[in-house]
């Protein structure tokens, strides 16, 4: 599934995100060798630094690490959230996904557009599940009301069908179509995910960003969830980085993953070779004491 052949649709390099000042000495003095993210002289936090990877077409990548590694603040720089600090962000389309003068340049490095297009090419190619509802649902809007918003950002052009949209992915996500016109606010942890992933795929992104997405859910509810967009993925297949500090999820949704320790990737490879012969000592330990 990994269409080596293919040109990677997603290339990402020396991407560093500081919150705070920042000083001359915040690299040498943060990091994995060091064991801090937070700069001891300027207090800066160095959230991530020199993070590159690739995502291929149909590609699920993982990224795992403990709380505070960095995950959520690499994917929220992919989705233009954050300014990073440095980096280089490359998409490659082909054609045949929009029209081609609506498609980023392979070479331009997507952080250097203006922020009008960078709105554009998020709404029009990316979609996200936030770590937090929250962040990604407006709570007092009804369900199908989250992802007509989400339809019209994107310029969905057939706006007489956008209920008939948002009701046909509520259902395939398994949210019940009695609940369409309710609001989110009133629905179970689990039930907002599914909403979240329903809003994020009506679009059809071309690059899906799932960030814990089932972290805080029941164990029972979780597996229903990683079911539904393990056959999701299959279905659309959009090229998906998967945030999770649980291996369970990684197992299961991934077939490469990187690892990061604050700030930094220690290691990367195909994810069963990770989760079975892990090579970093902070990898086997992950690995260890999730067994
Ligand atoms: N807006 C911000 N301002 C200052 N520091 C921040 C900000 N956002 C994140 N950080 C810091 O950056 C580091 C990385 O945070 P991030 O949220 O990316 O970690 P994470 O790997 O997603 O952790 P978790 O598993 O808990 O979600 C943390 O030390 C965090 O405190
Ligand atoms: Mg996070
Ligand atoms: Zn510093």
């Amino acid at each position: 599934m990994t269409g080596n052949a293919s040109l990677p649709l997603v290339r990402v390099g020396g991407l560093t995100k500081c919150f705070g000042p920042g000083c001359p000495q915040c690299r040498e003095l943060t990091g994995p060798a060091v064991g801090t993210n937070q700069c001891p002289r300027c207090r800066s936090v160095l959230a991530c630094r020199d993070v590159a990877f690739e995502v291929y077409p149909g590609e699920v990548l993982g990224i795992v690490g403990e709380s505070g590694s960095g995950k959520s603040t690499v994917v929220r720089m992919l989705h233009f959230d954050f300014e990073p600090t440095e980096g280089r962000f490359h998409m490659c389309l082909p054609s045949a996904a929009g029209e081609p003068e609506r498609l980023p340049d392979p070479e331009q490095n997507l952080f250097a557009l203006s922020p009008f297009a960078r709105r554009r090419l998020r709404n029009e190619l990316m979609g996200i599940v936030y770590q937090s509802a929250r962040m990604g649902l407006r709570m007092k809007v009804s369900a199908g009301g989250n992802i007509a918003e989400r339809l019209l950002m994107a310029q969905w052009r057939h706006v007489g069908r956008m209920r008939e949209r948002a009701c046909e992915l509520l259902e395939r996500t398994e949210v019940p179509l009695s609940r369409v016109d309710e609001p989110p606010r009133r629905f179970s942890g689990g039930m907002q995910q599914r909403v979240q992933i329903a809003k994020a795929l009506s679009t059809r992104p071309a690059l899906l960003l799932l960030d814990e997405v089932t972290t805080g859910l029941d164990v029972s509810v979780q597996a229903r969830v990683l079911d539904l967009l393990r056959s999701l993925q299959r279905e659309l297949g959009p090229a998906t980085v998967v945030v999770s500090h649980d291996l369970g999820v990684i197992r299961l949704l991934t077939t490469r993953t990187i690892v990061m320790r604050h700030g930094a990737i220690v290691e990367q490879g195909l994810s069963d070779q990770i989760l079975e012969d892990p090579q970093h000592p902070y990898t086997q330990l992950l690995v260890n004491s999730a067994l």
